[in-house]
């Protein structure tokens, strides 16, 4: 389960929320990775150390330094202790314009520099109901995956979030969500071979709430979520208890 906590709290909120979690979920025995904003990473990878907590960023640049004003490389993440980064977020391809070409680019980046990407793929609601969506997210995949390894994709999460269902309470339904992931499963069948699609984890993202996730995550290839807006307070605890009770 990771929580994309996108650009809010303020560093004591963030640094209060972080040890409330440290205490509500110390008994989880599943991965559990908080992404919030840069700022605040130093600060929470201190306060998280020694705790089964995960830590994650919520982009990066493909270059490791130089005349890049205003991004951050992988290898400064790693340096700070920081072990998954989201990739290609639908937020970061629609508001701020990035391409297959530069998601490719991030992914091999932060994985020669040893992070682990949660790799994020999604149609918009125009697509779907154009019927592009298989289309739409096979395309996104080959993309994203484009020139790496077996083991390399095995190092990434991936997360399917439609469009539509982030940030819009409209969540998608069990059954839609699950054809996606099952659709994801099979092409990384095909790209690469049947021990990787069994191996790899394949997230949900978009309006995830403590009432609809069970329903989620009782579906056969969705092994997790990827929670926004529900990741800023007790219904995050409340999704982790929904996922213990079902280990
Ligand atoms: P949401 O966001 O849960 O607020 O819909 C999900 C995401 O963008 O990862």
């Amino acid at each position: 389960m990771a929580g994309n906590w996108k650009m809010n709290k303020t560093s004591e909120q963030a640094k209060f929320f972080a040890n409330k979690l440290i205490h509500d979920l110390a008994g989880v025995n599943f991965k559990v990775i908080l992404c919030p904003p840069f700022v605040f990473l130093s600060d929470l990878a201190e306060i998280l150390k020694g705790t089964n907590l995960s830590l994650g960023a919520q982009n990066c640049y493909y270059e490791r330094s130089g005349a890049f004003t205003g991004e951050i490389s992988p290898i400064m993440l790693k340096d700070i202790g920081i072990e998954y980064v989201i990739i290609g977020h639908s937020e970061r391809r629609h508001i701020f314009g990035e391409t297959d070409e530069m998601v490719n680019k991030k992914i091999k980046a932060a994985l020669d520099d040893g992070m682990k990407p949660i790799v994020c793929v999604g149609e918009t609601k125009e697509e779907r109901e154009k019927g592009l969506t298989f289309c739409v997210v096979e395309s996104q995949i080959r993309q994203a995956f484009f020139g790496l390894s077996k083991d390399e994709v095995l190092k990434t999460v991936i997360a399917y979030e439609p469009v539509w269902a982030i940030g819009t309470g409209i969540v998608a339904k069990p059954y839609q969500a699950q054809q996606v992931h099952k659709f994801i499963r099979t092409l990384l069948g095909e790209l690469y071979d049947a021990e990787l699609c069994q191996k790899i984890s394949i997230l949900y993202g978009g309006s995830i709430k403590p009432d609809n996730f069970f329903g989620l995550m009782v579906q056969a290839d969705i092994d997790g979520g990827l929670v926004g807006g529900a990741s800023l307070d007790d219904q995050f605890v409340e999704l982790a208890k929904i996922v213990s009770r079902m280990l």
